[in-house]
């Protein structure tokens, strides 16, 4: 396609739509699509998500604990935590005890802080506020737990209030002894209350010890205790996700080497994993989240097992012994290396470690004594330079000797292009990992300039993991980006390149995936949740499309691309159907033919659309489903569908094989 005609196309993207109607062509377009030719094999999992604890996605969001510093292990010990008043006849408000945060003799060593809560007078209350409240819904049960020793009162009352103190759940804590201990019980909710506190009473004089102090909801993803929030895991079910990479993103390289991710602190007991700050907390100057950390309660396991639930294939990115390089760019000295690499080593002996191996006995008992099937992972996040070959370098020569099974994703640096871009895919070629991981933030119109980035791709090299990528409305990381259709619309016409160089780009996933309405640091997300709801949105559909619509083999079509209208089509071997998409991203309805030539086929296809009437559309609370996906059917007459491409619309046809 020429220069001026890319910027046609654009232009009918971007223009009014009365200036669209006079322009838009009134005959059928005519897609063919080349039936009897399928082309390349394609892997069906291209599709995937990208998991990182951004926007309270894992504490606070997919990991339901209520309890927001749990081990009293945030910088300031007692955040979160805050004391009842007691307001006297004159109108002096006082507590009725004290809070200390204390280290001596802790219940973990690990997480060393716990708390001594003193009553000076019967009825000293203290309470909880949650990850910006507490999401709790009426008749679901909760299970209050602690570690506590005590060598005074024995009883520990415990309330589920609003916020104005009203209470709607109790239970109790009690027959404490003067040694650490575990206890719990269950607390039934009678109201459904988003902004919920855990309140807790000494109705005695005297002080107990408290820590790991957790309420979490009973009814988690499969009923598991310590499981993830059903809503949440639902939507990614839904999408059936090729590939599940986690966890991340940045938070990986931690703003200094000291806080970078460690899988082996985030397995095994959940009171044992060591709480770090979380690298997002104070990034961005307009989203300050100084109360983020993260406990790690979701961890690697729970990554694997989540992965295995939604049927995605596992991809671990791992720190490659560099902190963030828009950070402080601390870089590991090669002879320390070997560390970070041994994490590699035993990660895929706990991943998929005989049980008789010391790390493949602890995913035993964890619970998951079967192989997790770990067969890639990514050496480093968004790294660029010299410095990040060398390291990538190190990893390869012993992963490629010792693991020759797992495929090795490495990066291509934060931009899509240009000279550390260039550099870097000059070194992949020579070194020949099994993936290069490619982002893009750009504008909608990016995307829709770059619908043919990949045509002309090396097909002998490595092969593209586009491992994060998500249409900017208003310009990377601005908080005022927004997931509207405008943005998907560009994306679902970027993915048909992507899904026609399905031999060349094999892995792909927006992000960021997740965000708290109350509590996010980056925009645009892929799924919006507050403490009892969530919603997809219009990109996320999008993604759900290509996720649930894909194929084994290219099939030729044509018009890739014309006049705004954007063609992909795959055939799928195990159900036998020919897969057409056909995105229009004009303002005005096109009526089209879409010809199954040189093959037999049904007498009906099923069409699935995404559409809608204005570009500045986004689901929300009220209306999760404003852009959301409608199913139907349509006539196969001759091999031909006789269709129309409503106005910004994404149409996916599914036909038979004969
Ligand atoms: O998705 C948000 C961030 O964008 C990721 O953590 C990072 O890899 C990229 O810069």
């Amino acid at each position: 396609m020429t220069a001026r005609k890319r910027f046609l196309n654009l232009l009918l993207f971007v223009l009014a739509p009365a200036a669209l109607a006079a322009q838009a062509p009134s005959n059928p377009v005519v897609i063919r699509v080349d039936a009897a030719h399928p082309g390349a094999a394609i892997a069906p999992n291209m599709f995937g998500i990208f998991f990182e604890d951004i926007n309270f996605a894992a504490d606070g969001g997919l990991y339901p604990e209520l309890v927001k510093n749990r081990s009293f292990e945030f910088t300031d010990p007692l955040t979160g935590w805050h004391e009842v008043m007691d307001v006297t006849a004159r109108g002096i408000a006082t507590p009725k005890g004290e809070l200390d945060v204390r280290t001596d003799d802790p219940e973990s060593k690990v997480n060393p802080h716990y708390l001594r809560a003193r009553a000076n007078t019967p009825g000293y209350g203290f309470y909880n506020g949650g990850f910006r409240g507490m999401g709790i819904e009426a008749g679901n049960e909760y299970r209050l737990s602690a570690y506590v020793r005590t060598g005074g009162p024995k009883t520990l009352r415990a309330e589920l209030t609003d916020e104005k103190g009203k209470v709607f759940g109790s239970g109790k804590l009690e027959g404490f002894g003067d040694g650490w201990k575990h206890y719990e019980t269950v607390i039934r909710a009678t109201a459904t209350e988003p902004k919920a506190r855990l309140a807790f009473y000494l109705d005695e004089k005297g002080a107990v010890d408290l820590d790991f102090v957790s309420l979490f909801p009973v009814d988690t993803w499969k009923g598991r205790p310590n499981g993830l929030r059903k809503d949440l895991v639902q939507l990614l079910y839904d999408l059936h996700p090729g590939v599940l990479r986690f966890p991340g993103g940045c938070i990986v390289e931690g703003r200094e080497l000291a806080n970078r991710y460690r899988w082996k602190s985030t397995v095994g007991d959940i009171a044992e994993r060591k709480t770090i700050l979380n690298r997002w907390n104070l990034e961005f100057e307009s989203r300050p989240t100084p109360d983020y950390f993260q406990s790690f309660g979701l961890g690697f396991y729970e990554y694997f097992q989540l992965a295995e639930d939604i049927g995605a294939k596992p991809l671990p990115i791992l720190n490659c012994g560099m902190a963030c390089q828009f950070n402080s760019s601390e870089t590991a000295r090669l002879e320390d290396l070997k560390e970070y690499i041994q994490d590699a080593e035993d990660l895929i002996e706990f991943a998929n470690g005989d049980v008789s191996t010391p790390w493949g006995k602890l995913r035993a008992e964890m619970g998951h004594p079967a192989p997790f099937g770990l067969d890639r992972m990514g050496i480093g996040n968004e790294q660029w330079g010299p410095r990040y070959v060398e390291r990538y370098k190190a990893f390869a020569e012993v992963l490629r000797a010792k693991h020759p099974e797992i495929k090795l994703v490495a990066a291509a640096g934060p931009s899509p292009d240009g000279e550390l871009f260039d550099d870097l895919w000059a070194q992949w070629r020579q070194l020949k990992p099994d993936f290069v991981d490619e982002h893009y933030y750009m504008s909608p119109e990016w995307f829709l300039e770059n619908t043919h980035r990949y045509d002309n791709y090396d097909r002998s090299g490595p092969k593209v993991f586009a491992g994060e990528y998500a249409a900017q409305t208003k310009g990377t990381t601005r908080p005022d980006n927004a997931n509207n259709w405008k943005g998907a619309l560009a994306e679902a016409a970027f993915m048909s390149g992507l899904e026609r160089n399905g031999d060349v780009v094999q892995m792909s996933s927006y992000a960021p995936l997740m965000a708290h309405v109350d509590a996010w640091q980056w925009k645009p997300d892929e799924i919006w949740f507050d403490n009892l709801h969530s919603f997809g949105t219009p990109n996320y559909y999008v993604q759900l499309l290509y996720a649930n619509n894909t194929g084994t083999r290219l099939v030729p079509a044509t018009p890739r691309l014309e006049d705004g209208l954007y063609t992909s089509a795959v055939l799928d071997e195990r159900t036998h159907e020919w897969i057409v998409k056909a995105i229009n991203t004009t303002a005005k309805a096109r009526k089209a033919e879409i010809r199954i030539d040189g093959a037999k086929a049904g007498a009906t296809a099923k069409v699935i659309t995404l559409k809608s009437a204005t570009l500045e559309a986004e689901n929300s609370f009220e209306h999760p489903q404003a852009v959301a996906p409608v199913t139907g059917t349509a006539a196969v007459r001759d091999g031909v569908i006789a269709t129309e491409l409503g106005a910004y619309s994404v149409n996916v046809y599914r036909v038979s094989e004969q």
